[in-house]
């Protein structure tokens, strides 16, 4: 790394050095590829090497992977020699996948050269790179953290080898926002989902290289051009309101917010209709994806409202679920930067006009897989006035963005009910089932 000096972490250094030896660069195909690093790590911890005691204790012993303990894949021998599933569990967390069986794929070149320039500090050759490739800005890593380049500037949650920090680390921040880079964009790691700003938040290394305090400037600056509606324009239901959706958090539960989960949700988990990985699109403060969590199931939870989140990964925590919870905006869950199985929408749909509901049928369709279902629960208009809940929408204008031409099939609409603390007789809603075509 000639030019900008680049501060590396001994314990980084000694993972970059084994990476090096292990030959695993050469190779673009991820299996193969962590396959090697797996051999190496394993002759490295025979050997005794800080690099593979690096990689242990991170990926291995540390206590974020607790609930995997009791699992052979978690306990060493009294040696702490590693055995071919350990080495393999390491390097597949190592680069953001959650196990072996879950590493695949192939890197893309492009973005790997421009990885390598933004933790070099190469800053023109980075501006040379986005100039033939404008898209590498939104591009994504191969690997299972499904980083962008701009999560590299936090060292923090991507391959460990990886997490050094040029000198102008601010300056190539600077450099792929002024391009495009979404500063919400969501990584994958540690079992939940954090956008750059939270990585740096956690890092250590930024602090120890002198640049964390500038690099939250210039990535504290683009949150802070965010307005109270998170730099997104309002919804049809905030113009109305005439307030952002985080304030309905801010004073209580919210009307909607039962502090228990949709009776119709428990119905529908109960008959085994959650499968894989399941997104809550407007989760608030996640009393149903919580519910969902704790059948064992795998859940993202995701909300506009910063305040519900919280609360919501307050409650995984002191639940002790594994739930994840994420501030994003359901008219762009692509920038999720992953699919889901089954989708769940409670009081969500609703709450958008009818342009909002086809950008968000559209956006929900990036990221179910075909065949993949989404459950749609909203206020009717099946009732009399006096019952009916805000937003009530008629079962014709619920199927309309569904319909011939969408990515989506509609499989059932029924009557239903949803339970609110202004109405404990519950208000008339829909319950729609639709398929991902
Ligand atoms: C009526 S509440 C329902 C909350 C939750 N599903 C429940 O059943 O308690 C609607 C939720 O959608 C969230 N929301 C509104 N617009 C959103 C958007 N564009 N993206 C993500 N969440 C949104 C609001 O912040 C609010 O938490």
């Amino acid at each position: 790394m000639a030019g900008t000096p680049v501060y590396v972490a001994p314990a980084v250094a000694a993972v970059r050095e084994l990476w090096d030896r292990s030959g695993a660069r050469a190779e673009p195909a991820i299996k193969p590829q962590l396959s090697g690093f797996a051999d190496a790590i394993r002759a490295a911890a025979a050997a005794g090497e800080d690099a593979a005691d690096v990689l242990v204790r991170n990926w291995l012993t540390a206590p974020r992977w607790r609930s995997d303990q009791g699992s052979p894949d978690a306990e060493l021998s009294s040696a702490g020699a590693l055995s071919s599933p350990q080495a393999q569990l390491i390097a597949a967390r190592d680069h953001g996948f959650t196990s072996w069986s879950d590493v695949g794929g192939t890197c893309d070149p492009i973005f790997e050269l421009a990885v390598d320039a933004v933790i070099g500090g190469r800053i023109e050759e980075l501006g040379r790179r986005l100039d033939d490739s404008p898209d590498l800005v939104r591009r994504r890593s191969a690997y299972g953290h499904r980083a962008t380049l701009l999560h590299y500037t936090a060292a923090n949650g991507v391959e460990i080898r990886r997490q050094v920090v040029p000198g102008n680390a601010a300056q190539i921040a600077a450099r792929l926002l002024d391009a495009g880079a979404d500063p919400d964009a969501a990584l994958h790691a540690y079992g939940g989902t954090f956008d750059t700003l939270s990585m740096l938040r956690s890092s250590a290394h930024p602090r120890d290289a002198g640049v964390a305090a500038e690099l939250e400037r210039v990535l504290g600056h683009s949150e802070r051009a965010c307005d109270a509606y998170g730099g997104r324009p309002p919804t049809s239901h905030e113009r109305q309101a005439g307030r952002p959706w985080d304030e309905s958090y801010h004073d209580g539960p919210a009307p909607w917010d039962i502090e228990a989960p949709q009776p119709a949700v428990v119905r529908l988990a109960g008959a085994g209709a959650f499968a894989g990985a399941v997104l809550d699109a407007g989760c608030g403060t996640g009393e149903n994806a919580l519910h969902i969590a704790s059948l064992g199931l795998e859940v993202l939870g995701v909300d506009v409202a910063r305040t519900a989140v919280s609360m919501a990964q307050e409650k995984a925590a002191a639940r002790g679920l594994t739930a994840a919870f994420a501030t994003a905006d359901a008219l762009h869950l692509n920038r999720l930067g992953r699919t889901f199985d089954t989708v769940l929408d409670c009081a969500l749909f609703h709450t958008f006009d009818r342009d909002e509901r086809r950008e968000y049928v559209a956006s929900l369709a990036t990221v179910t897989v075909r065949g993949g279902r989404l459950y749609v629960l909203c206020f009717s208009d099946a009732g009399r006035a006096d019952t009916l809940g805000p937003h009530p929408v008629s079962e014709e204008e619920l199927r309309a963005p569904f319909a011939a031409g969408s990515d989506w099939s509609v499989c059932a609409v029924s009557a239903e009910s949803l339970q609110t603390r202004f109405s404990p007789h519950g208000v008339p809603a829909w319950l729609a089932a639709m398929q991902r075509i």
